[in-house]
């Protein structure tokens, strides 16, 4: 059925490989961690994603917005090679790495082994603790899965991410199941890694808070394509009470539906209503 054109890179600064029939591997102009070109993602006879463009650039901190069931897990399936049912071009590092919201840690491996798990070779247990002690876990090593709170759980599975040193690192709403604080801490603590690693990040969520607190580029997936993006051009660290992220965020808000959010999606935005409208609408989601 499909045709899997799905391919690595095989620099791993990022430059992409040429797949194009007959053609040997080079670097394509763009030097992009990431591209996709027509991608379309088809489940029956319903395309979730279809013919979906998206560059993200090597060191790039994207976030990506869409209503629930846009597709969004979808893509990041794919990009991260764990779907390849696809039809298009996508082009991804070699070395890229994926942490889900349910952080899926073996229950009968301890944390360290569950670091290291599906990792090439025989990697050593070295490795896990300094992947750990970047997440601030090293001291939970030999801790069974079950015996960590949610927040631990979800950094041990970013330091399973980070043990494979990758160039794309891809995070489905890892925060999600988090309480607030916890949640506050592992965004700082993603930042931080992304700025210490310097690796191409592509963040879904559902939080446009969060998108605009940590993303170079904040993106919204509608009918299977990236249909709306914008640039956060803000300094970090960023401030919610900064008019323009109260404008940036009631733009978002207004792209992914949610009434009221802004008068003409244009920026003509008040940004008080818009914050009184955020936390509305934050209150309305914790409700
Ligand atoms: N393996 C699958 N088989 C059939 N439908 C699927 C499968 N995976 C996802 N879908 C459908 O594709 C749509 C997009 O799903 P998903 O990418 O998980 O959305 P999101 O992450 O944006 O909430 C949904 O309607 C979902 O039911
Ligand atoms: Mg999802």
């Amino acid at each position: 059925m499909a045709t899997d054109v799905h391919r690595s890179v095989t620099d791993v600064h990022g430059s992409v490989t040429d797949t194009a029939a007959g053609k040997d591997p080079g670097s394509a102009p763009s030097g992009a961690a990431v591209q996709v070109a027509g991608l379309v993602r088809a489940f029956g006879d319903r395309a979730v994603i279809d013919d979906l463009q998206l560059t993200v650039q090597p060191g790039e901190f994207v976030a990506l917005l869409g209503r629930s069931g846009c597709g969004k897990s979808t893509l990041l399936r794919v990009l991260a090679g764990l779907d390849r049912e696809i039809e298009g071009e996508v082009l991804v590092p070699r070395r890229k790495a994926v942490a889900f919201q349910a952080p899926r840690l073996m229950p009968w491996k301890r944390v360290w082994r569950n670091v290291l798990l599906g990792l090439p070779g025989r990697p050593e247990r070295e490795a896990a603790v300094t992947a750990l002690d970047e997440v601030g876990l090293g001291h939970r090593a030999d801790a069974w899965p079950k015996t960590l709170s949610g927040g631990e759980a979800q950094r041990a599975s970013l330091a399973r991410a980070l043990v494979r040193e990758p160039d794309l690192l891809l995070l489905d709403e890892p925060f999600g199941a988090l309480d607030a604080l916890t949640r506050i801490k592992a965004q700082r603590l993603v930042a931080e890694l992304w700025r210490e690693r310097g690796c191409a990040v592509l963040l879904v969520t559902h939080d446009v808070e969060e998108a605009l607190l940590l993303a170079d580029r904040a993106l919204v997936m509608e009918g299977g394509r990236i249909a709306y993006e914008t640039t956060v051009d803000l300094p970090r660290p960023r401030d919610i009470a900064d008019p323009r992220f109260g404008a940036l965020r009631a733009r978002l808000l207004d792209r992914l539906g949610v009434e009221g959010s802004t008068d003409d999606g244009a920026g003509g935005t008040d940004p008080a209503e818009a914050e009184a409208e955020a936390t509305e609408d934050r209150s309305a989601a914790a409700a």
